[in-house]
């Protein structure tokens, strides 16, 4: 009796397992991309953003963590570069900006540049991944989200500075920065993932 027992629950396991690898092998990138993105905190960003490399993402879970921490570089590039110049402005013209909105311009400024380099070098941190073991995987899927946490906190007091006033063309600056918070937010969730 027992044993008809054990002999059904391991069918059925195996079943299970069998079905499993079925649905991921069937699975389209597209809605791959889809469901992994579900896992993120801004869903339709996510899908939105990683949706055109779907062709050379596959339903490889590490490539697609990885277009997305280069989506969120490819944002915070030409964001730290506009936060630079603005720096440059103010610092030439202090009496033009009140000190409030001058001293969060010098703080972003080397909080983007921060979150940027921190986000590519997890990028990079995460090539090549497939093919390693063990204590190497754990330790950079770690450095990974161990940067991307950095960066988001980088992200999150960029945009609260701003917050302070300083008229639309910060207002501008602001949303963009919170809309690269919110991609940086999205690649680390996807790396998370890969941790199951
Ligand atoms: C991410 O960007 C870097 C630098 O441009 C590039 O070397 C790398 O191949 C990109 N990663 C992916 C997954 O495309």
């Amino acid at each position: 009796m027992a044993s008809i027992a054990l002999f059904f629950s391991l069918l059925t396991s195996l079943l299970f397992t069998s079905s499993m690898a079925i649905a991921s092998y069937n699975q389209n990138p597209t809605s791959f991309i889809r469901s992994s993105c579900g896992r993120t905190l801004y869903p339709g960003l996510c899908y939105a953003s990683l949706r055109p490399f779907a062709a050379r993402v596959g339903t490889d879970s590490v490539l697609l963590s990885r277009f997305a921490m280069n989506v969120s570089a490819s944002r915070l590039k030409p964001l730290s570069d506009k936060i630079f110049s603005l720096h440059h402005r103010a610092s030439l013209a202090p009496s033009s900006s009140g000190g409030i909105v001058t001293s969060a311009i010098k703080d972003c400024d080397g909080l983007i540049s921060d979150a940027s380099d921190l986000v590519k070098k997890s990028e990079k941190e995460l090539a090549g991944l497939e093919e390693m073991v063990g204590r190497e995987v754990t330790w950079r899927i770690s450095n990974a989200q161990t940067w991307l946490s950095a960066a988001i906190t980088d992200e999150g007091t960029c945009s609260d500075e701003f917050g302070n006033g300083g008229g639309e063309e910060f207002e501008r600056v602001r949303k963009k920065v919170k809309r690269a918070e919110q991609l940086t937010s999205n690649a680390l969730a996807l790396v998370n993932c890969l941790v199951n």
